[in-house]
C-alpha cells in the first residue's frame, strides 16, 4: 500500500503540512529535532491510533494548541481510500471515507504500517513484556481473531488474580476459571505458535539481504507446554503444581501471560551475546519479516524506518538501502545527505517539508 498524501493540522511541531508521496523509498532528510520522527510518527499513528513513542495522544498536539488531526490518502491494490483522525480533549474521532468508524481495528482494512525505531535495537534485551507486547500487536495485525482471544484470557487472568487475594481462596471457582484460562491458553498458543513459524519462513532471506555473513537465524517461542496434543492435560497438571505458590503470592504464575521468544544466530542468543549492530539487523530483519507475512494475504504494509542508518557502516547502509527496493514504499528519515537515497528525498526544515529530488 502506498500513502499518496499525508495532511497535518497541530499535529507535534507542524501546524499545517500537506505533502504527496511516491511508491518506493522515501527519504526524509533533516538536522537534529527538525520534526522527522514525528513526521513518521503522525503516519504510523494513521495505522493503529497509537504513538510508537507515547501512550497519550495529548502530547501528540502542537503546543498551545488543543486538537490535532491527520489526514491520509491510501492507495491499496487500485484502490484509494481517505482516512481521518481528529482528537482533541473528548477523544479520537476516525473516519474512513468521511464516514465515522466507532472500532479501530476497521482501520488495519485500509493501512497496515510496520515500524522500526532505534529503540528497536534492544527488543530481545529488554524485559519479555516488551517481546510480548511485540507479538501481540503484530498477532493481531495479521490474525484479526487473536484480539478477542487475548481480551478473553486477559478478563480471566484478572479474576483469578482477585480471587487468590481473598483469604480464604474458594478452590471450586478457582479451577473453573483456570479451566477457562487454559482453553484460551490453547488458542493463544496456537496463534502465536503460526506466527513464529511464519516468522521464521522469512527471516532468513531477510536476514541474508541485510548480512552477507550467511549466519543461521532461528526465533525459537518459550512456551510454557509445547505440546499441543495433549496441551489440557499438561495445563492442568502444571496450574496444579503452581496452585501453593499461587496462593502464597496471590497471583498467577504460570502461563502465556509470561511467555517470551528469543532469536539464535549460529545457535546462540543474539539478545545475551549479540553485537550491538547484530542486535539492529536482527530485529529489523524480525519486523520486515512481517512485510512478507502480510503479502501473502495481498497486503503490503507501508515501512518507516526511523534513524536506522545512523549506526550502521557503510557495508551494512548500502546492503539495506538496496534491499529496501524490494517494499512497495518505505518511509526512511536520516540527518546526512546520501547518494544511494537521492531520489524521493524530502527536505524539513523551519517545520515545512520540500520535495528535493
Ligand atoms: N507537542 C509538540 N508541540 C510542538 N513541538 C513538539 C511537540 N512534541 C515534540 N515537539 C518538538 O518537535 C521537534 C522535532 O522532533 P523530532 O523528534 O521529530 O525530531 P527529529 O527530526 O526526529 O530529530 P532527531 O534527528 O534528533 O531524531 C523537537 O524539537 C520537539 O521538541
Ligand atoms: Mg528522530
Amino acid at each position: 500500500m502506498i500513502l499518496t498524501k499525508l495532511k497535518l493540522n497541530n499535529f507535534r511541531n507542524y501546524q499545517n503540512l500537506e505533502i504527496n508521496f511516491t511508491n518506493g523509498v522515501n527519504y526524509i532528510l533533516g538536522e537534529n529535532a527538525s520534526g522527522k520522527t514525528n513526521l513518521v510518527e503522525a503516519i504510523y499513528f494513521l495505522s493503529i491510533t497509537r504513538s510508537f513513542k507515547t501512550s497519550n495522544p495529548t502530547d501528540l498536539i502542537k503546543n498551545n494548541e488543543n486538537y490535532f488531526y491527520i489526514n491520509g490518502e491510501l492507495l491499496n491494490n487500485n484502490y484509494q481510500n481517505n482516512l481521518e483522525i481528529y482528537f482533541d480533549k473528548l477523544g479520537k474521532k476516525i473516519k474512513i471515507n468521511k464516514t465515522k468508524i466507532d472500532k479501530i481495528s476497521e482501520l488495519s482494512k485500509y493501512v497496515n504500517v510496520l515500524v522500526f525505531t532505534p529503540k528497536d535495537t534492544f527488543l530481545l534485551k529488554e524485559p519479555p513484556k516488551t517481546r510480548r507486547f511485540f507479538l501481540n500487536l503484530n498477532i493481531s495485525k495479521t490474525y484479526k481473531e487473536y484480539t478477542s482471544c487475548l481480551i478473553n484470557y486477559e478478563k480471566i487472568l484478572k479474576e483469578r488474580n482477585l480471587i487468590l487475594k481473598n483469604k480464604d481462596v474458594n478452590k471450586i471457582y478457582l479451577n473453573t476459571l483456570t479451566k477457562q484460562l487454559i482453553k484460551y491458553s490453547k488458542e493463544i498458543y496456537l496463534y502465536r505458535k503460526k506466527y513464529i513459524d511464519e516468522l521464521n519462513k522469512h527471516i532468513d532471506y531477510v536476514y541474508k539481504n541485510l548480512d552477507k555473513k550467511n549466519n543461521y537465524i532461528n526465533i525459537k517461542y518459550l512456551s510454557f507446554i509445547n505440546d499441543f496434543e495433549n496441551y489440557e492435560n499438561i495445563a492442568i497438571k502444571k496450574y496444579q503444581e503452581s496452585l501453593t505458590n499461587d496462593i502464597n503470592k496471590q497471583v498467577t504464575n504460570i502461563g502465556i501471560h509470561k511467555e517470551d521468544f528469543l532469536i539464535e544466530l549460529q545457535n546462540k542468543d543474539v539478545g545475551k551475546y549479540g553485537s550491538q549492530g547484530e542486535n539492529r539487523l536482527v530485529t529489523l530483519s524480525l519486523i520486515l519479516s512481517n512485510y512478507f507475512i502480510n503479502s501473502e494475504f495481498n497486503i503490503k504494509p507501508i515501512v518507516i524506518l526511523d534513524d536506522v542508518l545512523s549506526e550502521l557502516d557503510n557495508y551494512h547502509e548500502e546492503l539495506l538501502i538496496k534491499f529496501l527496493k524490494e517494499f512497495e514504499q518505505v518511509f526512511i528519515t536520516g540527518t546526512k545527505e546520501n547518494t544511494l537515497l537521492k531520489n524521493n528525498c524530502y527536505q524539513i526544515s523551519n517545520n515545512l517539508i520540500e520535495r528535493r529530488y
